[in-house]
């Protein structure tokens, strides 16, 4: 059977942001049936429906085209001030529009969140829950992954530490048989 694509988004900023070492490091784990595609928000322009002409800015139309072409989503969250940052949230915003074709429909979703601290993130995971809940977005529920600890989950290798890799690796197993799952409802959205 065809690999699955699933649309990475990480919604840090920062170069060497904790949350994309966490990302690269569940891309570099063997996951069958999952080819992983990164998807940038970093050069979306802040939602502004006044820029939602004939010529929407081409960083949005990319980013659409990107997620409309993935299988799956998963979103890999920091925690700033107890919520996704506010370019994630930018990122499911531009996502949403023109109204009526929300790129987000349909996709098979996973979350998750991190942080240095030990809660791992926990009310920025379940902020970003509430916010793709207005779509027709499956979302894993078990298991659940807020990554605690999260400067200290991956080596200077940039591979997961090892205390990590057992559940890690559940996880993602556990996103691709969700995402095989609601294959077919992700294409017909
Ligand atoms: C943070 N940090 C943070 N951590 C946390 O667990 N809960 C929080 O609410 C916040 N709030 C917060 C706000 C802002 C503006 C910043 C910059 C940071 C700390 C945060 O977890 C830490 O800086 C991580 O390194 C951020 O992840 P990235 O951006 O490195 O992926």
């Amino acid at each position: 059977m065809a690999n699955r694509t699933v649309a990475v988004i990480v919604g840090s900023l920062a170069k060497n942001s904790v949350s994309g070492r966490v990302a690269n490091a569940l891309m570099s784990m063997q996951t069958k049936g999952i080819d992983w595609q990164r998807v940038d928000i970093a050069a979306l322009p802040l939602y502004n429906y006044d820029l939602e002409t004939a010529t929407p800015p081409q960083a949005w139309t990319d980013f659409r085209d990107a997620i409309r072409a993935a299988d799956g989503v998963l979103f890999v969250t920091p925690e700033y001030n107890r919520g996704p940052p506010g370019a994630m949230k930018n990122a499911i915003d531009v996502g949403s529009r023109p109204w009526g074709k929300a790129v987000w429909n349909g996709k098979p979703a996973g979350v998750v969140s991190t942080s240095p601290s030990n809660l791992g993130g926990y009310g920025a995971n379940h902020i970003l829950r509430q916010n793709i809940s207005y779509f027709t977005m499956p979302v894993l529920l078990q298991p659940e992954m807020y990554v605690g600890g999260a400067d200290k989950a991956v080596g200077a290798d940039g591979e997961p530490a090892e205390h990590v890799r057992e559940y890690w690796g559940k996880y993602l197993q556990a996103l691709a048989e969700w995402v095989e799952r609601h294959a077919a409802y992700a294409k017909a959205a």
